[in-house]
C-alpha cells in the first residue's frame, strides 16, 4: 500500500473524474417515463463500458423485464479476502417542474456554493454521483496498486426509483452471483460536509389509490344537489378519518407491528443535531405536525406515516362550474417501519375504508405494492470500517441515525444474501433529491472516493 502514490493519483485525476461524471449525468435515464427507455439503456451501457475500461471484469448488462441490471466484479484479492458488494442505481426521477431549474437538469453545471463547489444535475446525488464514487475508488486502486484489498462486486440497477420490481423478483436467482460478506450502499446523505452520519434504519413503503364513485356520470349540482352524496365530499370525509388531531394514524391495527423504540435507541437518536428549529427552517412551514411524544428525528426515521400524495375530482379549471362529479380519487402512501409490511398495511387500510364507507358511494382501494423497511446491525465489524472510513476522509466521527426514505432492496439483501448492509451516504440534506436543482457537493464526491478506499482496506484487515 502506497498512500502517497494514491493521493497523488487522486489529486491529478479530479478534473477527469468530474468530466466523466458529467458525461454520465447528461444521459436522461428517467426510469418511470416510457419515452426515456432508450436513454435508460444508454446510461446502463455508458457505465458498463466505463467499468470495463477501468479494469473491472465480467461486466454484464443483465436483461430484466424492465431496465437492465449492471454487474461487474474484480475477484483476485485471494481466497481468504472478503467480498464487498456495492449496490447503487443509475435511474433518476423525472425533472418536472422544469421551469424551476436554474440550469438544465441534463446539462451538469458546477456552481460555487457557500461550502465549496456543487454539481447541479438530475441524478447528481441520487444516485449516479454516489455510485460513481466507488467506481472511481476501484479505478484509483487498480491504477496505482494493480489490485484491490478485497474482492469487489457491483450491482447497479435501473429501477430503484420505481420500487426495484425486477431486482426484487430476480434476487433469489442471483444469490450465488452476488454472494458477499458485506453490502455497501451509497444512496443517502450525511448531516453536513463536516458531520458524517451512518444510517442504520430505512423506512419501507406502501402505495395505493383510493377511488370514490358516486353517480354514473357528472351531474348538474342544481338538479341533483340534495339527493346525491358528492364523491369529492365523501372522499374528504373518508380521508379525514385516517389521522387524529395530533397526527396519529387512526386506522385500526396500524401500529400493531411497529417495533417500539428502546431507551438506548432514543439516546442514540437524541445526539443527532436536528430538531424542531432545523425542521422549521428547512421546510418553511409555520408549525410542525405529528406525534407529539416523539422527536422530529424519531418521527421521520422510526415512526410510520400515512400521506395523501394527491387528490382530485370534478372541476378544477378557472372560474366555476356547478357540478357533482361522478368520481373522486386520492393517491395514498405510507412509510413503514419494522415490522410492518406493505401487504399488511394495505389490508388494514382496505378493511378500515370498507367498514366506514357510506352506502351512498362505492369505495375501492388499489394496491401499488411497496417495499420493506430495514434496520442494519450496528455491531458488525464492517460498521467499524465505515466509521474509520468517514473519520479518515471527512475528519469527523459519524453519528448514527434512522432515515425516513426507502431503499427497498436493502431488506432483501439482508434476507436473501444474508450479508450485513452498510449505508455509507455522501449526499447532503439540501441536495434537492427528486426536486428541481438537484446537486451533489463536490468535496463530498472526492472525500467519498477516499472513504471508499479506506473502507475496502479496513474490511480487508477484518
Ligand atoms: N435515495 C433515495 C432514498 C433515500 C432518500 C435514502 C433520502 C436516504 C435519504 C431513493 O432513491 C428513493 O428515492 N427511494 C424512494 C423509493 C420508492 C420509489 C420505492 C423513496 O424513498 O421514495
Ligand atoms: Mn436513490
Ligand atoms: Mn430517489
Amino acid at each position: 500500500m502506497n498512500r502517497e502514490a494514491i493521493e497523488r493519483y487522486l489529486e491529478e485525476a479530479k478534473e477527469t473524474q468530474l468530466e466523466q461524471l458529467k458525461e454520465w449525468l447528461r444521459i436522461p435515464s428517467i426510469s418511470t417515463l416510457p419515452e426515456h427507455q432508450e436513454d435508460v439503456l444508454r446510461a446502463a451501457r455508458w457505465l458498463a463500458d466505463h467499468m470495463q475500461a477501468i479494469g473491472l471484469e465480467h461486466v454484464t448488462l443483465i436483461p430484466t423485464e424492465g431496465h437492465p441490471l449492471i454487474y461487474a466484479d474484480w475477484l483476485h484479492a485471494g481466497p481468504d479476502a472478503p467480498t464487498v458488494l456495492v449496490y447503487g442505481h443509475y435511474d433518476v426521477q423525472p425533472v418536472d417542474p422544469l421551469e424551476l431549474w436554474e440550469t438544465p437538469p441534463f446539462e451538469p453545471t458546477v456552481k460555487e456554493g457557500p461550502q465549496g463547489p456543487d454539481i447541479y444535475a438530475r441524478g447528481a446525488a441520487d444516485d449516479k454521483g454516489q455510485v460513481f464514487v466507488h467506481v472511481k475508488a476501484v479505478e484509483a486502486l487498480l491504477a496505482t496498486e494493480g489490485r484491490l484489498p478485497v474482492n469487489v462486486k457491483f450491482i447497479v440497477e435501473g429501477e430503484e426509483e420505481v420500487g426495484s420490481p425486477n431486482l426484487t423478483q430476480m434476487l433469489p436467482q442471483l444469490q450465488e452471483k452476488l454472494a458477499a460478506d458485506v453490502c455497501l450502499v451509497s444512496d443517502s446523505h450525511i448531516l453536513s460536509p463536516t458531520q458524517p452520519v451512518i444510517i442504520y434504519g430505512l423506512r419501507g413503503l406502501w402505495a395505493g389509490q383510493l377511488t370514490v364513485t358516486g353517480p354514473r356520470s357528472d351531474l348538474h349540482s342544481g338538479s341533483f344537489g340534495g339527493i346525491v352524496h358528492n364523491p369529492n365530499q365523501a372522499l374528504a370525509e373518508l380521508l379525514a378519518t385516517l389521522h387524529d388531531e395530533q397526527g396519529r394514524i387512526t386506522v385500526p391495527g396500524f401500529y400493531d407491528d411497529v417495533r417500539p423504540l428502546t431507551p438506548q435507541e432514543r439516546e442514540l437518536l437524541a445526539q443527532v443535531p436536528y430538531g424542531e428549529e432545523e425542521a422549521l427552517a428547512e421546510t418553511g412551514v409555520p408549525a410542525l405536525y405529528g406525534e407529539p411524544e416523539f422527536t422530529p428525528v424519531e418521527r421521520t426515521g422510526a415512526r410510520p406515516t400515512l400521506e395523501i400524495n394527491g387528490m382530485w375530482g370534478g372541476f378544477t379549471g378557472q372560474g366555476f362550474k356547478t357540478v357533482i362529479p361522478s368520481q373522486a380519487q386520492a393517491k395514498i402512501s405510507c412509510r413503514l417501519v419494522p415490522d410492518q409490511t406493505p401487504e399488511r398495511v394495505y389490508q388494514l387500510l382496505r378493511d378500515h375504508l370498507e367498514a366506514i364507507a357510506p352506502p351512498t358511494v362505492r369505495v375501492t382501494l388499489e394496491d401499488f405494492g411497496g417495499g420493506l423497511p430495514a434496520l442494519v446491525d450496528l455491531d458488525v465489524p464492517q460498521m467499524q470500517a465505515a466509521v474509520r472510513a468517514y473519520e479518515e476522509s471527512f475528519g469527523a466521527t459519524p453519528l448514527f441515525t434512522r432515515e425516513g426514505g426507502s431503499i427497498p432492496i436493502v431488506a432483501l439483501f439482508q434476507q436473501v444474501l444474508g450479508a450485513p448492509v452498510i449505508l455509507m451516504g455522501f449526499g447532503l440534506p439540501d441536495d434537492n433529491l427528486h426536486a428541481p436543482n438537484e446537486k451533489f457537493h463536490l468535496p463530498n464526491f472526492y472525500r467519498g472516493i477516499r472513504a471508499s478506499i479506506v473502507f475496502m482496506r479496513k474490511v480487508a484487515r477484518g
